[in-house]
């Protein structure tokens, strides 16, 4: 296992460029599983969930081929429906294999995801609208089986947005016979690209990008290429980076417009932010930082995948606020780990306050999750000190190799191997 050594208090500068987005790959990547040939999709980060579908798309009989972000995926050779428990306990979004192996093979064994390190994390939405159109699912030693002779549109209204869901109806419904109509669909960029990228399979789909998508079932789906877009919680953890640091920095992410509500709220705690073409900066030199409430919620809003790292920022900030997470009510794990670099935090339900103190002093830290550890990464760069975090494996997944770009950006951050972290 590795471990960061962070030394704090090193102002960045300079231009990193943002990776491709990893929640959208994992969801373009199963796509696949709907035709029968060569798709070459660019723009893939080089993280360990990606590696983790490689795996378990290669176990389906998927020929995966990944060079410098290029990802050719073959899936003339499909041969397998089933996916094991050791490829799905390591990750959640292999339940994205469900819905186009069950459409496009009338068959699938999936392994049940787990809770995750935050919590519960229920996919009862997916199951619920696999079965109103016309599967046959039963949970069966800890998998779910799943039968159909061929799935059948319908309107299907989810009580809550879910973007696993969504992506997973949405692959599903694209080889149903008849009309598939979803309300209260999730809107996440993400999602959006999923969906064209079905389109430029075959798929016939209206409302892209709106919370109502129709989606008229065809017989057959063709190989598409695509290029990915950027990932918007990279992009917002390097600018948090600057903004704790009180520094100026860059960064190359043509997909700013996918973060325009965290782009705002940096602005209310001070920072300056400029766009120019493909380039955002922000400019947080000699700042002090005004504290800023967050709530997050679906697209468009503040994601949930930016809470964690807004609260180490916030530990910083002039004076108190509140952050809310309304997506996952429990994600609060990393606070204890932030309070322990000095920081003064108080959860409560689903709200954390944070009183902004004057600095943070290194301490030894340890990863819960990804954007946990992203948080104390963040908090470690500005804190007095040697900062260790531990258990980086959690942010492998997610970042690819962040110290690199802090580094390159003038940050004091090194990764460490033992046994024992
Ligand atoms: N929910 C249900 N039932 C379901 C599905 C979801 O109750 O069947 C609830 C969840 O418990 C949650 C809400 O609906 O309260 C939204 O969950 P969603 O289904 O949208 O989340 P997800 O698809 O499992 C993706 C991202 C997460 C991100 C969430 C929210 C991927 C691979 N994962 O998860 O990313 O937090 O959307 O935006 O796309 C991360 O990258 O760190 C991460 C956790």
């Amino acid at each position: 296992m590795d471990k960061f050594l962070i030394t704090g208090g090193k102002k960045l500068s300079g231009t990193v460029k943002v990776s491709g987005a990893k929640n959208s790959s994992l969801a373009l990547m199963p796509a696949t599983l709907l035709n029968s040939g060569s798709n070459i999709q660019f723009n893939t980060p080089e993280v360990n969930d990606i590696y983790t579908m490689i795996k378990l798309l290669t176990h389906l009989g998927v020929e995966c081929v990944f060079e410098n972000g290029t990802l050719t995926l073959n899936t003339k050779g499909i041969n397998n429906q089933e996916a094991p428990y050791e490829h799905v306990k390591k990750m959640r979004a292999s339940v994205y294999v469900l819905g186009p192996l069950l459409s496009r093979y009338g068959y699938a064994k999936v392994s049940l995801p787990g809770g995750c390190a935050w919590g519960p994390r229920p996919i009862n939405l997916h199951l619920e609208s696999l079965k109103k159109m016309g599967a046959d699912i039963q949970l069966e030693e800890g998998y779910i089986i799943a039968k159909a002779n061929k799935l059948k549109g319908a309107h299907i209204n989810f009580d809550i947005s879910s973007v696993g869901a969504t992506g997973n109806l949405m692959m599903a419904a694209s080889l149903a016979k008849g009309e598939t109509i979803i309300t209260n669909a999730a809107m996440e960029p993400e999602i959006t690209q999923l969906a064209e990228y079905l389109v430029n399979m075959g798929a016939k789909i209206n409302g892209i990008g709106t919370p109502i998508l129709e989606i008229e079932g065809t017989d057959e789906l063709y190989p598409a290429n695509v290029k990915n877009i950027c990932d918007r919680i990279e992009a917002g953890t390097l600018l948090t980076a600057a903004a704790i640091t009180k520094s100026k920095i860059k960064i190359v992410y043509p997909d700013y417009k996918h973060f325009r509500a965290v782009l705002s709220k940096f602005e209310d705690s001070g920072a300056k932010i400029t766009i120019d073409k493909d380039v955002v900066s922000i400019d947080a030199e000699n700042l002090e930082a005004l504290s800023v409430d967050v709530n997050t919620s679906i697209y468009p809003g503040f994601p949930t995948d930016m809470q964690a790292q807004w609260t180490a920022y916030m530990s910083l900030a002039g004076g108190i606020c509140k952050v809310t997470d309304n997506i996952y009510t429990d994600r609060f794990n990393y606070v204890p780990e932030l309070n322990r670099l000095g920081a003064d935090i108080q959860v409560t339900n689903n709200s954390a306050v944070i009183k902004g103190t004057k600095k943070l002093r290194a301490a030894k830290v340890m990863s819960t999750d990804l954007r946990a550890s992203a948080s104390l990464v963040l908090a470690g760069l500005a804190a007095e000190g040697v900062t260790e975090v531990l258990r980086i494996y959690h942010l492998d997944r997610g970042y690819q190799r962040i110290e690199e770009k802090l580094s390159a950006l003038g940050a004091d951050i090194k990764r460490e191997s033992g046994a024992e972290f």
